[in-house]
């Protein structure tokens, strides 16, 4: 019998001493309003917004693209290599007190060179904060460069281009924003080009678009990693397949509440993915947008769904098995989670 917690206090404790990894994390969506008003006038650079308030007021979404609008818009006040410093750095205090003892973080270049911002400037900031935090609180940490889908292969392809003189801080690349419309294949080549340089690869798929695009992502673009894949469950041969390959899902339990992928937490699809014999893992996306960050996601769907202390060690060992360490690097970890448990 799998042992129940007895409290949401009891429940909150356990995974707040949990190791775990992040997989799942846009840089860009840490911006806590605090720093967005502060970059603003760092920079002078005009926000929508009177007050801390009334950004958090906006943050109401009813979709993926409601969020993405806000989101860009919010990216619009970084601009130096110190703004980029102190926005990684925060998340990383955040990531620390959570017990997060790996992440790989993801970054939207294009976000930022399409306004004026240098490649150099983007990696020189965030690189420095991960480097403080692996010397600070031995968090180790890999760079995804994600592609925005809604712009064309070509824009990716010289966004590859340019990252071409950091490839020894860029750890793989990704694909995120909008989804439907979007399919992967129309990053075939690009994704093929990424692999030859030997990066990992990993897309959002299954998020609001259909199974059919999971497949893509896994047969055409070759990834190690889906992002998100909820719609899988739509389709018993994916799950199988999922399943049978051993292959990672980086779900985000409060950003799909907060973008009406689910229509309530209780009825979020962790457990059923758990079930399936899916590799799930538990991240928060876009914390600052969706109201928590990697424990409160975990104590969300916990909560709602009644998971057990062994369900919780089973997402914290997905975490570190499905993140991009070596495996020695996995394994200690895997060990430092038993000897918690
Ligand atoms: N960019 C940032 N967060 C995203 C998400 N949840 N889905 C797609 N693109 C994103
Ligand atoms: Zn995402």
């Amino acid at each position: 019998m799998a042992e129940a917690f007895v409290s949401t206090e009891e429940r909150a404790a356990f995974i707040a001493g949990l190791p775990k990894a992040e997989l799942h994390l846009h840089i860009e969506g840490s911006l806590e309003p605090e720093l967005m008003f502060e970059l603003a006038q760092r920079n002078n650079v005009a926000i929508p917004f009177a007050s801390v308030d009334e950004v958090r007021a906006a943050y109401a979404f009813s979709n993926l693209q409601d969020f993405l609008d806000i989101y860009y818009q919010g990216m619009g006040v970084l601009h130096t290599e110190q703004d980029f410093h102190d926005l990684t750095a925060a998340y990383l205090v955040r990531a620390h007190t959570d017990a997060v003892r790996h992440v790989e973080i993801f970054f939207d270049p294009q976000g930022h060179t399409e306004r004026g911002v240098a490649f150099a400037t983007i990696i020189a900031g965030i690189t420095r904060a991960l480097d403080d935090a692996r010397a600070r609180y031995g968090m180790t940490s890999k760079l995804i460069m994600c592609f925005l889908r809604h712009l064309s292969e070509a824009d990716a392809e010289k966004t590859l281009d340019a990252a071409l003189p950091y490839l020894d801080r860029i750890d793989g690349v990704g694909l995120d924003s909008s989804e439907v419309g979007h399919p992967p294949a129309k990053f075939e080549r690009v994704f093929a080009r990424a692999r030859t340089l030997g990066l990992k690869l990993v897309a959002h798929a299954g998020e609001e678009g259909p199974p059919a695009y999971v497949h893509e992502a896994l047969d055409l673009l070759k990834v190690d990693r889906i992002d998100h894949g909820n719609r899988s469950l739509e389709d018993p041969a994916l799950v199988a397949r999922l399943a049978a390959e051993g292959m990672t899902l980086t779900v985000c339990p409060l950003s799909n509440l907060k973008l009406c992928v689910v229509d309530a937490i209780d009825a979020h699809p962790l457990r059923t993915m758990l079930v399936a014999g899916l590799r799930a893992t538990v991240n928060s996306d876009d914390p600052s947008y969706f109201g928590g960050y990697v424990n409160a996601n975990y104590l969300a769907v916990a909560d709602a769904l009644d998971l057990s202390k062994d369900d919780l060690i089973t997402l914290a060992r997905n975490s570190f098995t499905g993140s991009f360490l070596n495996d020695a690097e996995k394994a200690k970890h895997l060990a430092a989670i038993d000897a918690y448990a």
